[in-house]
């Protein structure tokens, strides 16, 4: 099963919207298999972003994710990583469908409230950067898991 990597940032946090975020993936039927709330350091930041270094916005993302708690996740499902994105909408809330997590509630690419990976090779590397193997809990069943089991 295809797993990604999604962060709530820190205007998602302090906004009051954990709830609201994460409600939207499982009312998707996907499985959050690793969760913890974190201050990102300058280190883990700056290899989170690395592809996007020397870009104009790089110093104000980084400014942005090291200020205040986030709220890292690993997420399963069946085509996941394309799914959530979905789910999260355009990076320019402005440009996203209304019904997206950011067209819903932001007006500034800079603060957009949650971070999805964009890739399977994004997923690895940033779910490598934030979780270790025995901070995954997928010992357990969601209801769609139940409702296809019993097809079989
Ligand atoms: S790019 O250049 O197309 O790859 O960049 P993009 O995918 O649009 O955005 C990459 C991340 O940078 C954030 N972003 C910004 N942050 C601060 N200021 C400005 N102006 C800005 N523009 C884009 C954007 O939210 C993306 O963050 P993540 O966490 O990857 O979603």
């Amino acid at each position: 099963m295809e797993k990604t990597f999604v962060a709530i940032k820190p205007d998602g946090v302090k906004r009051g919207l954990i709830g609201e975020i994460i409600k939207r993936f499982e009312q998707k039927s996907y499985k959050i298999v690793a969760m913890k709330m974190i201050n990102v350091t300058d280190e883990t930041a700056s290899k989170h972003y690395e592809e996007h270094y020397g870009k104009p916005f790089y110093p104000s993302l980084i400014k942005f994710i090291t200020s205040g708690p986030i709220v890292a996740m690993a997420i399963e499902g069946n085509n996941v990583i394309k799914g959530v994105r979905h789910i999260v909408g355009a990076t320019n809330p402005d440009e996203g469908d209304v019904g997206t997590i950011r067209a819903d509630f932001s007006s500034y690419a800079t603060t957009n409230l949650v971070h999805a990976s964009d890739s399977p090779e994004s997923a690895s590397r940033e779910l490598n950067l934030y979780f270790k193997e025995e901070e995954y809990c997928p010992n357990y069943k969601i209801m769609s898991e139940f409702v296809l089991e019993d097809l079989n």
